[in-house]
């Protein structure tokens, strides 16, 4: 797979994950995964849920109705169960722009920028430094520009054959981005 420069290809995605779960198959090249239902992009999220820290980015790309908010909802949702929390309901922040949680002490950010009016409205929001301390979902993080965090994990969610399958796309920037698409991929 070629990548653009800076990014670093996920290692191979491998048979493990297929051994792993009937959910979760490897498509066969290089951090792509299949994910066969809405219950496999869950299981996608749960498994990040557990490696996430403050200061993470998931960089969630793919078009209308791909499965972000579903990802985002699910991811959410694991850290406050996690947490010993009631999970949250988790409206999409199409409108919003952003939406923050509570997990335990760790603060989440959902952010969903597709109607973003213009980069300043990123620092109004507060988004610059909520990459800094908080778990940052992003979705249509096209629109950060030069304000996107350097270290990330993108995860490009895709229609696949199936009405109910996707395809993901993991790419690294960094190394917490790498040690986030790691686990995604082990
Ligand atoms: N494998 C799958 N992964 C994720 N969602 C799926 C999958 N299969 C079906 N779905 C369904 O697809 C829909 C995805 O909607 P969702 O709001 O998550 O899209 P989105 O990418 O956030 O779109 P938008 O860009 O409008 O915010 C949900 O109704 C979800 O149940
Ligand atoms: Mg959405």
């Amino acid at each position: 797979m070629s990548l653009p420069a800076g990014q670093d290809a996920v290692p191979q995605a491998g048979s493990s994950i297929a051994a792993g779960s009937s959910a979760l198959a490897s498509a066969g090249s290089g951090g792509r995964l299949l994910l066969a239902s809405s219950g496999a992009t869950e299981q996608l999220a749960r498994r990040l849920a557990d490696a996430v820290q403050p200061g993470d980015a998931i960089l969630l790309e793919g078009p209308i109705g791909a499965g972000k908010t579903h990802f985002a909802r699910a991811l959410i949702g694991a850290l406050q169960r996690a947490a010993g929390q009631a999970p949250e309901e988790v409206p999409s922040p199409s409108f919003t722009l952003v939406q923050t949680y509570r997990a335990g002490s760790r603060e989440v950010w959902h952010a969903d920028l597709h109607r973003l009016s213009g980069p300043e409205e990123i620092g109004e929001l507060g988004l610059d430094l909520a990459f800094e301390t908080a778990i940052c979902l992003v979705e249509w993080p096209d629109r950060l520009g030069d304000l996107a965090p350097r270290d990330a994990l993108r995860l490009h969610l895709e229609p696949g054959a199936h009405e109910e399958s996707r395809v993901a796309t993991l790419t690294a920037t960094g190394p917490r981005g790498r040690a986030l698409a790691d686990v995604a991929t082990a």
